[in-house]
């Protein structure tokens, strides 16, 4: 019988379901921070950095951010690491030492 599959597969959507609606925080960002800085850190046409997005980074864990640099989370999630590591710079914030 199928069914018992069946049952595995709805849970498992349900679960992606609930995992991806949920708010994500990275770094000590938010999601509206992460949106407001989504356009500078993906591929393949990054903009310059928002005030929004430089005001979120402000609040961001930076060495946790160094962190993530070799992670597959970030492009996980569309966002791509050496861009992301490029920004607080671009927003006038100091990178930790040692990143
Ligand atoms: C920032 O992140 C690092 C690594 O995850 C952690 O050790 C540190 O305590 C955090 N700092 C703050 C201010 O939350």
């Amino acid at each position: 019988m199928a069914t018992g599959k069946l049952v595995v597969l709805m849970m498992i959507m349900v679960a992606l379901i609930v995992e991806g609606s949920r708010a994500i925080t990275l770094c000590d960002m938010n999601d509206d921070g992460l949106e407001a800085c989504k356009p500078s850190v993906t591929q393949p046409n990054p903009v310059d950095p928002s005030p929004e997005c430089c005001e979120a980074l402000k609040g961001a864990n930076l060495t946790c951010l160094c962190g993530y640099k070799n992670s597959l989370l970030l492009p996980s999630i569309g966002i791509d690491p050496a861009l992301a590591l490029a920004l607080p710079p671009k927003c006038k914030l100091e990178m930790p030492p040692d990143c």
